[in-house]
């Protein structure tokens, strides 16, 4: 069987690639290397007979159409997805997030054979009042320009399945965390900043909501929704963990873990339309036979440890995002706290 993976050089795209391959699939792998991508992730499937790598864009609309012809499975991950990137300029995000997935469509339509399954996220719904789960047909109520995206990804696809009959699934996922992970996000940049001994910039109070998966039980879960096949596809599932904790809870323990105290954490200015709270109700998967194996407890300890060894990257680019979103935040706080 072939699939087609896209942004497979990603965090989430590279542990399903790895897994693909585990599991016999012949892999072409399309990625256009954007910053979030780093192909050594696949330095271990680079001499696999079964891998095959593209440099390229998900918005080349002959390149997918060639790559996608002859495909069983086209398992898209390529998107921009960090939240406050899309705050500071959200055109990246309506061009990989919406066209590129109208472009994989249109591919997917015109050859008529591949099926599609498309990540999505728990951030269409928009922040989800406590103690209420969102279930799949929950209307979407995005906040920001990235879930914006997504839900638009989405309503495309969902246009396509009813238009067309095109057999396509979509999969939102909670917050996932593990080795690989872009150091922009919450939990890798704490995890790196407090073993230097640098403040950990926290928005607002602290008190928002996530719902956190290992990336390996995520990966097990889009492996069992691909062998359930077409009968529990061509619809919405939501993987989700159930280990839901506050951000403030979350930086206390990776300080704990590193031994760092909790005065390292400094609450900055909060991010513009912050979504209070995710929660899914994954029942749908679960009666699949699916549970997730990692408790958060470890695999937070584990995934800490792994930054701590490999968080050494210097990369100008990063060090100015950092700037851009960091500098001014956190000399509002220390002037606050003077
Ligand atoms: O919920 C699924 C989503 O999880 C995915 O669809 C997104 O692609 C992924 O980026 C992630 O979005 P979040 O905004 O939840 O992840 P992030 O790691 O950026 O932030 C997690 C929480 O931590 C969020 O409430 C914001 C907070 N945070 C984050 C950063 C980077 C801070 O307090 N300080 C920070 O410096």
């Amino acid at each position: 069987m072939k699939v087609l993976v896209t942004g497979g050089c990603g965090f989430i795209g590279s542990h399903m690639v790895r897994q693909l391959l585990a599991d016999g699939w012949q892999v072409t792998n399309l990625d256009n290397l954007t910053y979030a991508s780093n192909p050594a992730n696949l330095a271990s499937a680079m001499d696999d007979p079964g891998y095959r790598f593209v440099h390229g864009d998900i918005c080349d609309a002959p390149l997918v159409k060639e790559l996608v012809a002859g495909q069983d499975l086209v398992l898209n991950f390529a998107a921009e997805t960090h939240v406050d990137r899309s705050l500071l300029g959200p055109a990246a995000f309506v061009r990989a997030n919406v066209e590129g997935v109208v472009c994989l469509l249109e591919a997917i339509r015109d050859d008529g054979h591949a099926e599609l399954i498309q990540m999505s996220t728990d951030e269409v719904f928009g922040s989800v009042p406590d103690p209420e789960e969102s279930a799949e047909d929950r209307p979407f109520r995005p906040s920001s320009p990235y879930s914006a995206s997504k839900a638009a990804a989405e309503l495309q696809v969902a246009a396509y399945r009813t238009t067309y009959g095109l057999p396509v699934t979509v999969l939102r996922g909670c917050n996932v965390y593990g080795p690989n992970q872009h150091l922009e996000k919450f939990i890798p940049l704490f995890a790196a900043r407090s073993m230097r001994r640098e403040p950990l910039p926290l928005y607002g109070d602290g008190l928002q909501q996530r719902e956190w998966i290992h990336v390996s039980d995520l990966v097990h879960a889009i492996s069992m929704v691909i062998r359930a096949g077409s009968e529990t596809q061509r619809g919405a599932i939501h993987i989700g963990s159930g280990e839901r904790r506050t951000n403030i809870e979350i930086a206390q323990r990776i300080c704990d873990l590193n031994e760092r105290p909790h005065e390292l954490i400094t609450h900055v200015k909060d991010r513009a339309g912050h979504d209070r709270r995710y929660a899914l109700d994954s029942s749908r998967l679960r009666s699949l036979g699916w549970a997730p194996e990692v408790p958060f407890e470890h695999g937070l300890a584990r995934t800490v440890v792994w930054y701590v060894a490999n968080s050494s990257r210097d990369d100008p680019a990063f060090a100015s995002y950092l700037r851009e979103q960091y500098e001014v935040r956190l000399a509002g706080a220390a002037n606050a706290a003077k």
